[in-house]
């Protein structure tokens, strides 16, 4: 009877044990914008960026290759190339003026997107990140979320 109910206490233990690791493991990690700013987002995204960076920020798949004249095609924003090394501050600047600054090609949107619109586009090509991709970006010293301007 004692060793029963020695049993039922390690076994309780052992299952509440179990159960926290699992709401650990699957607890969601706090994004920096909210699901309507994302909604938001893919609709402008359709509208401004989609010709050239895909219906799904995913083109261009062979984004390391430059062309004969040594430009590089619209990179995948979806979490699979580079843009997750890019800082908020970085990834808006771009958005606005273009990639002039850099000797680049895309044109710019500052005249045409407001700040708040800009930030909404950026919550939805993250939210195509993995949490894996989201936490390596946000861990990444400059990415401190910085409040929108
Ligand atoms: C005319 C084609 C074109 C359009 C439209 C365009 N882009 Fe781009 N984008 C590019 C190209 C090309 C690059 C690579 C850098 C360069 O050449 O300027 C780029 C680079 C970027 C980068 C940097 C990515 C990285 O990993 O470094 C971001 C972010 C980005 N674009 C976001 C957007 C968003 C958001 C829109 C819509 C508001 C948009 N782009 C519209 C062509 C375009």
């Amino acid at each position: 009877m004692k060793n029963t109910s020695l049993s039922c206490v390690l076994l309780s233990l052992l299952l509440s044990l179990i159960l926290t690791k699992i709401t650990w493991a699957e607890a969601p990690i706090n994004r920096w914008y909210i699901s309507t700013q994302a909604t938001q987002g893919k609709a402008l995204y359709t509208e401004h960026c989609s010709k050239c960076h895909g219906k799904n920020a995913e083109a261009t798949p062979d984004w390391r290759k430059s062309d004969n004249e040594g430009n590089y095609p619209p990179p995948p924003l979806n979490g699979t190339a580079h843009t997750w090394h890019h800082p908020l501050p970085l990834l808006r600047l771009t958005i606005r003026n273009g990639g002039a600054r850099f000797g680049g090609k895309m044109p710019p949107f500052e005249d045409i997107l407001s700040a708040s619109d800009i930030n909404s586009i950026i919550a939805w090509f993250q939210s195509l990140w993995s949490d894996e991709i989201y936490k390596r970006w946000a861990s990444r010293r400059e990415s401190q979320i910085s409040k929108p301007k």
